[in-house]
């Protein structure tokens, strides 16, 4: 059988050519179209991971392909050292979306996080009058901004972070969802607050309510920047246009990503008012590719798709159809479920299998999503999903857990 099926090989030739960094399902995907992906034996499989939320428009989106290729034949890249005809554009409409008055365009998330990192200390130094060197950024425990030697030094997560110091200094951790610790953690040089409104890669963790609301509160009171990484939580996947949205919160700083490049690119981007992000002046930050021709082109139908609202309605509404679902598994295989649009962590009964069995028994089943920690899976499918198509990932789900 191996003889006749090309994946065998092309995992194996994966393995024996790439750095091991990665551990992925031994799946070979060759095309994909809206939420459907093909490999290189034919075998179609329902994504429900949409590159971590980087596809939330699904494979392939017509309006953003169309961009991609309008833009690929007339201009891909300039560097910042000139302005191109997609820029201000870009900006002005990302900047729109967000409601702030400036943006700063990177590529990839961490990129967009080092940007934050970076802003805050010299508003810091420059607006807040921190002593020189004494700036300090509080975090979350279960964090994860990226992987960074200054993102991964303030990391809790062992892998993530072991034998890669020496670790930069300047961060605080509290635990997650706590508003007293986190209050207590901000003194007089802490220039701001850095957290997930929902965090993803720890399990789509949702903080008690009320959480984000007092972080901005206290960051408010304290002259303190609130910067929210909505770099996988943003841009629709949670059934409204970013995660601070169900709260009525508004931080200072937006960071975004993934599904900012539409599947197609990756675009990154802070978005923040012009008495923060104005610290920066010329040759203090940047990126040869930030901002590139290509990647404003198809951003900027992003946020055009992002605009209409479409998206963030379709994902509230099929997210509630999804978590009904899933509720319905709990003690049925799965010990806990949440769900904040089209956006769940499940925790699967242990004594069972592990998150990554879970995922190896789906995709048998042609349904593809990955495990985080232990044996929580997370779903995010595109959002361009139907019903039918969670009704089917679920009931895969379903009989997966029944063994
Ligand atoms: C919340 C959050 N921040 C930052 C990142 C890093 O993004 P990238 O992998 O594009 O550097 C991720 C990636 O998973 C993320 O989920």
């Amino acid at each position: 059988m191996d003889d006749i099926l090309r994946t065998p090989g092309a995992v194996r030739d994966a393995e024996r050519w790439t750095a091991h960094n990665y551990h992925p399902l031994p799946v070979v995907i060759s095309s994909a179209e809206g939420a459907w992906l093909t490999d290189v034996d034919g075998r179609r499989y329902l994504d429900c991971l949409a590159g971590y939320s980087a596809l939330n428009f699904g494979h392939r989106h017509p309006q953003l392909i169309a961009a991609a290729h309008a833009q690929l034949d007339r201009l891909t890249l300039t560097s910042r050292a000139f302005i191109h005809d997609q820029f201000a554009d870009f900006c002005r409409e990302l900047a729109e979306l967000c409601g702030k008055d400036l943006v700063l365009p990177m590529n990839t998330g961490a990129e967009a996080v080092e940007t934050g990192i970076k802003v805050a200390r010299k508003w810091g130094y420059q607006v807040k009058g921190v002593a020189a060197g004494q700036a300090n950024i509080v975090v979350a425990e279960g964090n994860f901004h990226g992987r960074t030697t200054t993102i991964v030094s303030f990391s809790t997560d062992e892998d993530a972070r072991a034998d890669f110091g020496p670790y930069t200094p300047g961060f605080t951790v509290v635990p997650y969802g706590d508003l007293d610790a986190l209050t207590a953690a901000i003194d007089e040089n802490t220039v701001a607050v850095l957290l997930e409104p929902i965090q993803g890669e720890q399990g789509v963790v949702v903080p008690p309510e009320g959480y984000l609301p007092g972080v901005r509160q206290v960051c408010t009171e304290r002259n303190v920047l609130f910067i929210a990484d909505e770099i996988q939580s943003g841009l629709g996947r949670t059934g409204a246009t970013f995660a601070c949205d169900h709260e009525g919160v508004v931080p200072d700083m937006y960071l975004l990503g993934k599904a900012l490049g539409g599947g197609i690119v990756p675009v990154s981007a802070v978005a923040a008012n012009a008495d923060v992000l104005g610290v920066l002046k010329p040759g203090q930050h940047g990126s040869t590719f930030g901002g590139n021709p290509l990647a404003c082109a198809v951003a900027i139908e992003v946020v055009r798709l992002l605009a209409t609202g479409e998206f963030q309605r379709r994902s509230a509404e099929l997210g509630e159809r999804l978590r009904a679902g899933l509720e319905g598994l709990v003690g049925k295989g799965l010990v806990g479920v949440r769900v904040r649009g089209l956006w769940a962590g499940l925790d699967i009964d242990p004594a069972l299998m592990s998150g990554r069995e879970a995922c190896e028994r789906l995709a048998a089943r042609g349904v593809l999503a990955k495990d985080t920690h232990g044996s929580t899976i997370r779903l995010a499918p595109p959002l361009v999903i139907t019903e039918e198509e969670i009704d089917l990932a679920v009931a895969q789900l379903a009989e997966v857990l029944a063994g």
